[in-house]
């Protein structure tokens, strides 16, 4: 642990912390820009400075890692007048006069910083250029006018989304947002997740179909889990006037951490279909609303006839979009309580029949856990394109690419992990299992067991 004093208070952390995360740690409010907790630090904007004793300049404090006995002062004259400088510099690059800007007015970082540095005006000059804005992406409007060149979206589509379509041309004060060589977006090889609007703190990146409906302290945020696919993103369903104006992935979120694909951040928003908020029973061969109680009650009496007589052919088919909780009770009830020999759910086939045969031969479950790819140092998909669907994995597995890791693709269809590949198997239809039999007999031959697992 190092420890150090940050506006007088004594702070103790792990090496390698920032001094921005320290002061985050003992309450102390520092102002960023370019800064974001999920993403790798950037120090370009220079908004975070701070006096460190001993140190000639102020420092930006979300690159600097903390020392043993640093005195560091957060909110001294000499940062209070480096702020409005760094603030003034930004207002005098791009048009940041924002009444139709549709963060502005409470979501915008760059006015709040502003307000918070107290900033009437400032002394220089507009030396603006007037961009094109690109409406040419489906879900979002860029608009380089905006922009603070803090690579927040560049960070995002690289570290979060592995895509790398988002970059920077050009240098200095003409330095712009571009995606791939400086393509439209709506052209480019953006895979539309979102992650670029959801980090963007400007109206750089503008959200196409949550624009103008509600600042975030007009709407009601309720947390939840995605059921476009079977990984159970963690979202942050933003909500006004009863319609959901925004879907964000969840900072906190478990499996996710805040990464969505384009199925859990805009699908919801684009269906206009008729919610079902009430459970439904078959009368009269249609389906009639009716009370909880009535629900349950008609379920059971047609479920209780069976108990036991699992040979008369219950099966019992769930859909792996329901949350784990909701499948183990699915599974104890059906294959426990009812003996059924079929509990099974919508999505076997491949993807679950190879893996289901392997635990079989193996004599244990065949389980992993998503963040042991953190530290895979290669990493081998059957029978799943990634991506296109359980994009979320497929991100987690990309953005680890550029670190070394080997990716083996064995599927017999074209599959959009292929451009990402090491090796590629088009192994034949139906032969997975063959596969990776014949990849374990190699394991073996070669000596690379490690034996059983406990
Ligand atoms: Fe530290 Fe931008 S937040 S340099």
């Amino acid at each position: 642990m190092v420890s150090l004093t940050i506006d007088g208070k004594t702070v103790e952390v792990t090496e390698g912390t920032t001094v921005l995360r320290a002061a985050e740690k003992a309450g102390i409010h520092i102002p960023t820009l370019c800064d974001h907790p999920h993403l790798t630090p950037y120090g370009g904007c220079r908004l975070c400075v701070v006096e460190v004793q001993g140190f000639r300049v102020p420092m930006a404090s979300c690159m600097l890692p903390v020392m043993p006995g640093m005195v560091v002062q957060t909110d001294t004259e000499k940062v209070r007048k480096a702020r409005k400088f760094v603030l003034t510099l930004l207002f005098s690059e791009r048009n940041h006069f924002c009444p139709f800007c549709q963060v502005s007015g409470g979501d915008c970082e760059l006015q709040n910083a502003a307000y918070e540095q107290e900033m009437t005006h400032w002394p220089l000059q507009p030396n603006w250029t007037k961009y094109p804005v690109d409406s040419s992406h489906p879900y979002y409007v860029l608009d380089n006018n905006r922009c603070i060149v803090c690579r927040r979206c560049v960070r995002a589509c690289g570290e979060l989304a592995g895509n790398f379509t988002l970059g920077i041309a050009e240098r200095g004060a003409r330095s712009i947002l571009v995606a791939d060589y400086d393509v439209p977006a709506g052209q480019s090889s953006c895979i539309q997740c979102g992650s670029c609007v959801q980090v963007c703190p400007t109206g750089a990146l503008i959200d196409r179909q949550s624009a103008y409906r509600g600042h975030d302290r007009q709407v009601t945020h309720v947390p939840s889990l995605c059921v476009g696919c079977s990984v159970g993103c963690s979202i942050d369903i933003q909500t006004c006037d009863n319609q959901i104006v925004r879907i964000n992935g969840d900072w906190d979120g478990a499996v996710n951490h805040g990464v969505l694909c384009k199925t859990g951040r805009y699908q919801p928003l684009e269906e206009k279909r008729q919610r079902v908020t009430q459970p439904m029973v078959r009368k009269n061969g249609n389906l009639e609303p009716v009370s909880w109680d009535e629900a349950l009650t008609f379920a059971a009496d047609h479920l209780k006839p069976l108990k036991g007589k699992a040979d008369d052919g219950v099966a019992a088919i769930a859909s792996t979009r329901l949350p784990a909780e909701a499948l183990a009770l699915f599974q104890e009830i059906f294959a426990d309580d009812f003996g059924s020999h079929m509990v099974t759910s919508v999505e076997e086939g491949v993807p679950t029949a190879v893996p289901t045969a392997l635990a079989e031969e193996m004599g244990h479950s065949f389980e992993g856990k998503i963040h042991s790819l953190e530290n895979a140092d290669c990493v081998m998909t059957i029978g799943a394109n990634l991506a296109e669907s359980h994009q979320v994995i497929g991100f987690m597995i990309k953005r680890i690419l550029p670190k070394g890791v080997n990716l083996v693709v064995v599927d017999p269809y074209e599959n959009g992990l292929d451009p990402y590949t090491n090796y590629t198997l088009k192994a034949q239809k139906g032969s997975d299992l063959d596969v990776l039999e014949g990849l374990a007999a190699a394991v073996v031959k070669l000596g690379l067991a490690k034996g059983p697992r406990p």
